[in-house]
C-alpha cells in the first residue's frame, strides 16, 4: 500500500485512526506515538483554542481548552522534533482571529477553480467523492498549525454544488463534517445568493418576505444536519454571480437577510467585498477598479448584524504579487472584517514557480490597522495530488498560513525554517540553502514578472506568462497604459483620486513620488520612462535591470535546487517544475524588455540583449 503523504508531519504516525471522537483524543493518541516521553494533558473547556505548556517533576503537562491541548500537542510535537526549546509558562498562547479559514474553490464536477494541484479532494461527477484518509490527513494538518475552518466549494457556486445545503445532500455532508470535527476544524459552504429562485420564489430580493422565510427554514434544516456548521461564505453581485443590486437593495440588506437565518444556530455570515464593474469600458478613464470596494462598502459602516463578517482581499485589485493594503480595512471600525488572501498561485506562479508567500504576509500585517480585523481567510492551494499542494514547496504556504493566522507578527523566515526542518531531513547547511532559496523566492518572481507595482502584465483568464497589452482593452479594469513615453496610471487627487480612499499617513505617504515605495511606484503613479528613481536609476533602466535580474536569481535558484538532497519524489517534481519556471522567467524576461524597448526606443544601459 502506498504510505500517505504527511507533508511536514512525517514524525507522526502514518495514519491517525478513524475512532477517535474528539481533540482531546487526538492530542492523546498523537503524543503517545510521537512524544517518546510522557506528557500530561488539562482540559480546560473556557480555555477554547488558547494552551500553555509547563514541565511539572520533569514532565511536559499541556492546559488548554479543549481544542486548545490539541494545539498545544502538535506545537510541543513540532519543536521537539526540530529541536527547538518549547515555549514553557502559564501565560497562555491564543490565537489572534478566532476564525482561521481556508476557502476551497472546488466545484461538484471535481475541478478547482484556480487550482494548480490536481482535482477536488471533495468532489467529482456532481456528488461527493473523497478518499476519508486523506480528509483525515487534511484535518491534521489543518489542526497541526491551528487552522479551524473550511469552505469546501467554490465562491462561484455553480450547478449543481447549491444542492450542497438541500435536504438530498445533507446527509453527506454530516459524514463529512464528522471526519473534520475531532481535529476542531468546521465546514463552512458557500452558497449561492439567489437559490430560493431555484424552488419557486420568483424574487432573491432581500427584503421579501418569502426570500427571508425560504432562508430560514433552510438554514434550520442544513444545521440540523451539521449543527456546528461555521457559516455561509457570499460572493454577490460580483463577476455575475447574483445578489442584491438586482432588487436595488444594498449589501447590508443582503447580508442582515442572511445572517439573521444563521444567528439562532450560532453561525457566521461571510459577505466578500470583491465587488467591482467586471464589464469596464477600457476608454472609460472615470472609473478605477481599485476604487471600487471603497465605494461600496465604506458607506454602509455600522449597518451590519455582528454574526456579518466582511471578508476584503489583502489588495485593492485581485491577489497581484504587489499591492497595497486595501483602503477599505480602514474605512470600516464599526463593521467586522477578514482579511482574505491567496494561498492558491494564480498570479504568482501557479505553483510550478517557487513562491513563498510569508514575507509578503509580513508586510500586509505591517500596514493593516492592528484592532480592524477579527478573522483571516485563505483561499486553498489543495487538491487531490498526492502532495496536496502540487510543488511540494507550495506546502510551506499552507504551513505558514496557519501560524501566521495564529500570531501574525510571527516571523516570515522561521515559519519557513520550521517547514523546512519538519519537512526534510538535510544537513544545517542544506537546510539554510533552502530557507533562504524561499525566502528570496517572492522578490525574484516579482522582478521578473510585475516590478514596481505594475500589475496585469499577464496572459489572459490563464494568469501564468507574459502577454503585456493583454488585459489593456479588456472589460476588467486593469490597464497599465503604457505609450512611447510613460506608463501607469495617476491615482492620487490630480488622477483618479485613489490615494484620498486612504487615511494619513498613507495617503500622503503614496499620493507624493517623494515618499511612495519605489516597488509601488507604478501602481500609485503615471511615470515617464527618464523618471529617476529613488536609486538613481531611470524607470525603464529600472524596469530591465529587474527582469535580467528575476531571470538571473531563477537561474541561481535552479542551481541551489540542484544540489539539494531532497527525497523523491519532491527532487524530481521540484527540479521538473524548475524546468518550466526557468521557461517562464525567461519569457517574462525578453517579452516584457522588448515591450518597453519597442515602446520607447531606450537601450540598456548595460548593453543585454533585448529584441528590435
Ligand atoms: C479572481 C479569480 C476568479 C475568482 C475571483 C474571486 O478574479 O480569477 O477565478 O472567482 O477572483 O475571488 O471571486
Amino acid at each position: 500500500m502506498k504510505q500517505p503523504c504527511l507533508t511536514w508531519l512525517p514524525f507522526l504516525c502514518a495514519e491517525a485512526p478513524a475512532d477517535l471522537k474528539t481533540p482531546q483524543q487526538i492530542a492523546r493518541f498523537e503524543l503517545d506515538q510521537a512524544s517518546g516521553e510522557p506528557v500530561g494533558l488539562c482540559v480546560r473547556p473556557e480555555m477554547g483554542d488558547s494552551f500553555w505548556i509547563e514541565k511539572k517533576e520533569g514532565q511536559f503537562l499541556i492546559t488548554g481548552g479543549e481544542t486548545g491541548v490539541l494545539y498545544g500537542a502538535y506545537r510541543l510535537l513540532m519543536a521537539l522534533h526540530a529541536g527547538y526549546p518549547v515555549r514553557l509558562g502559564t501565560q497562555p498562547s491564543a490565537p489572534c482571529y478566532d476564525l482561521r479559514m481556508i476557502n476551497c474553490w472546488d466545484n461538484a464536477e471535481g475541478t478547482v477553480e484556480r487550482g494548480y494541484s490536481g482535482r477536488s479532494l471533495f468532489f467529482e461527477n456532481g456528488w461527493f467523492d473523497y478518499d476519508a484518509s486523506r480528509i483525515r490527513q487534511l484535518a491534521r494538518m489543518m489542526a497541526s498549525v491551528g487552522l479551524n475552518v473550511i469552505c469546501i466549494n467554490n465562491v462561484n457556486v455553480h450547478d449543481p454544488a447549491h444542492k450542497l445545503i438541500e435536504e438530498e445532500w445533507l446527509p453527506e455532508l454530516a459524514k463529512l463534517a464528522a471526519i473534520f470535527r475531532p481535529y476542531g476544524v468546521k465546514l463552512m459552504l458557500s452558497i449561492d445568493y439567489a437559490h430560493p429562485m431555484r424552488h419557486g420564489i420568483p424574487t432573491a430580493d432581500p427584503l421579501d418576505e418569502r426570500v427571508q422565510q425560504w432562508w430560514m427554514q433552510q438554514t434550520e434544516k442544513v444545521y440540523h444536519a451539521v449543527p456546528d456548521l461555521a457559516g455561509f461564505l457570499v460572493k454577490a453581485d460580483s463577476e455575475h454571480r447574483p445578489g442584491p443590486f438586482t432588487y436595488g437593495r444594498d449589501h447590508a440588506d443582503g447580508a442582515n437577510m442572511l445572517a439573521r437565518a444563521l444567528k439562532p444556530h450560532g453561525g457566521k455570515l461571510i459577505w466578500r467585498c470583491f465587488v467591482y464593474n467586471c464589464m469596464q469600458d477600457w476608454r472609460d478613464t472615470t472609473t478605477d477598479r481599485p476604487m471600487a470596494a471603497y465605494i461600496h462598502y465604506a458607506h454602509l459602516d455600522g449597518r451590519f448584524d455582528d454574526n456579518v463578517i466582511l471578508q476584503i482581499k489583502n489588495g485593492p485589485f485581485d491577489f497581484q504579487v504587489r499591492e497595497p493594503v486595501s483602503p477599505l480595512f480602514y474605512a470600516m471600525p464599526n463593521t467586522n472584517l477578514a482579511l482574505e488572501i491567496q494561498l492558491a498561485q494564480e498570479y504568482t506562479g501557479h505553483q510550478i514557480d517557487i513562491y513563498a508567500m510569508p514575507p509578503m504576509w509580513k508586510e500586509i500585517f505591517r500596514d493593516l490597522p492592528p484592532k480592524q480585523v477579527m478573522a483571516i481567510a485563505a483561499v486553498g492551494n489543495l487538491g487531490r495530488d498526492d502532495n496536496y499542494t502540487g510543488h511540494p514547496f507550495a506546502a510551506v504556504n499552507l504551513f505558514s498560513y496557519g501560524l501566521t493566522a495564529w500570531d501574525p507578527g510571527c516571523d516570515p523566515e522561521e515559519c519557513i525554517r520550521l517547514w523546512v526542518k519538519l519537512t526534510y531531513q538535510l544537513d544545517e547547511q542544506q537546510q539554510e540553502m533552502l530557507v533562504a532559496l524561499l525566502m528570496n523566492s517572492r522578490s525574484t518572481y516579482e522582478k521578473y514578472t510585475a516590478p514596481l507595482g505594475l500589475n496585469w502584465m499577464v496572459t489572459t483568464h490563464e494568469h501564468y506568462g507574459p502577454s503585456p497589452s493583454g488585459y489593456e482593452y479588456a472589460p476588467w479594469g486593469t490597464y497599465h497604459k503604457a505609450n512611447r513615453d510613460a506608463v501607469g496610471i495617476d491615482r492620487t487627487k490630480n488622477g483618479t483620486g485613489y490615494t484620498e480612499q486612504y487615511p494619513e499617513p498613507f495617503r500622503s505617504l503614496y499620493a507624493s513620488l517623494d515618499t511612495c515605495p519605489d516597488k509601488l511606484k507604478l501602481f500609485f503613479h503615471r511615470l515617464r520612462y527618464d523618471y529617476v528613481m529613488a536609486d538613481g536609476r531611470t524607470l525603464v533602466q529600472r524596469i530591465y535591470d529587474d527582469h535580467f535580474e528575476g531571470y538571473e536569481e531563477t537561474q541561481a535558484m535552479a542551481q541551489t535546487l540542484s544540489q539539494l538532497d531532497l527525497p523523491s519524489p519532491d527532487r524530481e517534481m521540484a527540479q521538473e517544475r524548475m524546468q518550466r519556471q526557468l521557461k517562464n522567467a525567461h519569457e517574462w524576461c525578453d517579452i516584457i524588455n522588448t515591450f518597453f524597448y519597442r515602446l520607447s526606443g531606450v537601450k540598456d544601459a548595460n548593453g543585454r540583449t533585448i529584441y528590435e
